[in-house]
């Protein structure tokens, strides 16, 4: 596994997001609406870097059927707050085609909040099939398909500190 960022760089992108999030929106209180489970680590560590009130609320999204290609797309709102007349910024963990990120921010709206924004913490470059993108991305990286800090491939690999670009040894190394 090669390392691409290491875990005090991961923490410098989250301190930066976190500082441009806080500059938007001041003491305003805020929802964070985070897209489980790759965002479960980059949620932790970025709400106790904001300093407004702030509720946290959960959605679950699916697209990765196992593998490192994207399959069908599942949206689960039954961890949901209610987010009617509030600011929300849905939190991911990367921005990749930009499928999931757009289809929870419809989702989303369609509970009447007052306003949304999005916030990744990385954007994968070159792979957008969406015509939107995120308002706040900590990191931009190549076209390669990577795990740790919350990341998996096939539920593996999200508790490893730093973030690391998967290699073939590794996929063959994961067994059921
Ligand atoms: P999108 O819908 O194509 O933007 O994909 C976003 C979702 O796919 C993310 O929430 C991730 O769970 C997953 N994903 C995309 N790229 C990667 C990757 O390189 N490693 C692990 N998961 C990924
Ligand atoms: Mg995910």
């Amino acid at each position: 596994m090669k390392q691409l960022l290491s875990e005090s760089e991961l923490h410098g992108g989250v301190d930066r997001v976190a500082a441009e999030i806080s500059s938007k929106y001041g003491n305003n209180p805020i929802t964070v609406v985070a897209i489980m489970t790759g965002s479960l680590i980059m949620l932790a560590d970025l709400i106790r870097r904001l300093n407004m009130p702030v509720r946290v609320s959960l959605i679950r999204a699916s697209s990765y059927r196992g593998g490192t290609t994207s399959g069908q797309l599942t949206i689960k709102e039954d961890m949901m707050l209610d987010v009617s007349d509030r600011d929300v910024l849905v939190v991911d963990d990367i921005f990749d085609t930009g499928k999931t990120l757009q289809a929870v921010v419809g989702c989303v709206q369609a509970m009447n909040p007052r306003t949304v924004a999005t916030c990744v913490l990385l954007h994968k470059e070159g792979r957008q099939l969406v015509d939107m993108k995120p308002d706040f991305a900590a990191f931009q990286i190549p076209d390669e398909f990577v795990v740790g800090y919350g990341l998996d491939y096939q539920d593996l690999y999200r508790n490893l500190p730093f973030l690391a670009v998967l290699e073939e040894s590794d996929i063959a190394a994961v067994h059921h």
